[in-house]
């Protein structure tokens, strides 16, 4: 790494690789009872996905001169949590969509019941997983509970939890650039902020970096929604694998929605310069996370 042959997509590639692999041996193998059950977590989980959060965790957790195998776990831990939200995110009580990771919804396919117990089920395996003291390896007790506790803040009401129920509140109404903000940050900046943080715990990063790497934890994590944002009006439906123009219809509260789509741009690139002066302390390390906050503001998916 730190040449000029270091290429972001084979790092992602082979990155989403151990995500999957290191995601497969974790979760409840299928076919264990309730098979239903089990089945419906795996098929949503392994449906696809970027696997940004883990991979932000583990780049952070590099970044400050961390090993791999010491947070793979929570890095599995939060992509559980994410895939919880997802299929209730799409669930009809909430954005009612048809599409995700490619393939019909949780509850298009296992019905609404068993798409709720679903997302119940993956949220606390991963909790069963940070809380395995089998797991926590050369990670002392004392930082694996500060790990956990930040991960379950930024899944609860003050934080992912708390976005999506103003979100949702926020639907067909007029909405002020600060409750937008609010939404944003919560739903989706609160976990994108918890994989950096949760890394550079485990990474062993001193006060110093921490609060560098939670600047740019904030900044990218919002510029990730704002691009999501952005995505549902100007993506390709089949590439991007989620319904496209879902936001519209539903009358949500989005950054093209108040500033108009070139007004989102010029915000998401700039959420992205903050996030790489963030990283001006650091070296060749954190080149990982320079690249991923380029891809978060220009992905087409
Ligand atoms: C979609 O997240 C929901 C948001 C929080 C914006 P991702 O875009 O990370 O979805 P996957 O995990 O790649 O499917
Ligand atoms: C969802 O935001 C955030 C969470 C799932 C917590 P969106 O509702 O915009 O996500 P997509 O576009 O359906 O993936
Ligand atoms: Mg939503
Ligand atoms: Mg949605
Ligand atoms: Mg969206």
């Amino acid at each position: 790494m730190g040449n000029d042959e270091w290429q972001l997509q084979p790092y992602l590639t082979e990155r989403i690789e151990l995500v999957n692999a290191t995601l497969d041996r974790y979760l409840p193998k299928a076919g264990t009872l309730p098979a239903s059950l089990h089945d419906a977590m795996r098929y949503s989980v392994f449906a696809g996905g970027k696997r940004i959060r883990p991979i932000l965790m583990l780049a952070a957790c590099e970044a400050v001169g961390g090993k791999v195998e010491n947070v793979l776990p929570a890095a599995c831990a939060i992509e559980m949590i994410h895939s919880y939200s997802l299929i209730h995110d799409d669930l009809p009580a909430m954005d009612d969509d048809n599409l995700r990771r490619g393939i019909p919804t949780n509850h298009k396919v296992y019905g609404e019941a068993t798409a709720i117990l679903a997302g119940d089920g993956l949220l606390t395996e991963a909790f069963i997983l940070l809380s395995n003291p089998d797991v926590c390896g050369v990670v002392t007790a004392e930082k694996y509970r500060e790990v956990i506790h930040i991960l379950a803040k930024s899944a609860g009401s003050m934080g992912m939890v708390g976005g999506q129920v103003v979100d949702m509140e926020a639907e067909e109404k007029p909405v002020d650039l600060p409750t937008l903000e609010y939404i944003h940050t919560h739903k989706t900046g609160a976990l994108i902020l918890a994989a950096i943080e949760v890394g550079a715990i485990i990474g062993g990063a001193t006060a110093k970096q921490r609060r560098a790497l939670c600047r740019y934890g904030e900044t990218a994590g919002l510029a990730f929604q704002v691009a999501d944002d952005i995505l549902d009006i100007v993506a390709d439906q089949s590439q991007l694998g989620k319904d496209v123009g879902s936001d519209q219809q539903r009358g949500k509260a989005t950054y093209p929605a108040l500033l108009g789509l070139k007004g989102a741009r010029q915000r998401a690139a700039e959420l992205r310069d903050l996030a790489f002066a963030a990283l001006e302390p650091f070296g060749v390390s954190a080149r990982p996370l320079r690249e991923i906050a380029s891809y978060i503001v220009d992905r087409s998916f």
